[in-house]
């Protein structure tokens, strides 16, 4: 299965009744396994969990850490672009030049990059003094 395929088919299962938003991410790991995830959202707090945020919680249980490709679609108008927290979580797990593909339902796609989606990002490196 396609990574598109993976986003479109587990977008389905998405649980938006706040939003009536639905949003699937599918990533790929650095073994080539495919993982997927849908928001997940609740009354507390309605934005809820965040597709992205599914997928990449299903990489790390299953005991990977580094994902190599991203694939996120929605039934926006346009192609919709990760919240800050996604593209920080993207950034923890992928290197700067991992392939993101943002689409729509009609199947327009944005082909960018997680240090695209993040520049200047935090990450471990700037704790070397500690
Ligand atoms: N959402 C995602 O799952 N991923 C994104 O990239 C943008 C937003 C979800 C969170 C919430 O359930 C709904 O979309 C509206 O914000």
């Amino acid at each position: 299965m396609s990574l598109k395929d993976a986003a479109l088919s587990v977008r389905e299962n998405a649980y938006a009744p706040y939003s009536n938003f639905k949003v699937g991410a599918a990533i790929r790991s650095l073994s080539g396994q495919i993982y997927s995830g849908c928001n997940v959202e609740n009354v507390a707090y309605p934005e809820g969990t965040c597709a992205e945020a599914g997928a990449i919680a299903a990489m790390v249980a299953a005991g990977e850490q580094e994902l190599t490709e991203v694939y996120v679609v929605a039934s926006s108008p346009q192609p919709v672009p990760p919240c800050g927290g996604c593209r920080q979580k993207l950034a923890e797990f992928g290197k700067r030049d991992v392939k993101v593909v943002l689409a729509s339902l009609d199947g327009a796609e944005l082909k960018t990059t997680i240090g695209d989606l993040l520049p200047g990002a935090f990450d471990a490196s700037h704790m070397e003094d500690v």
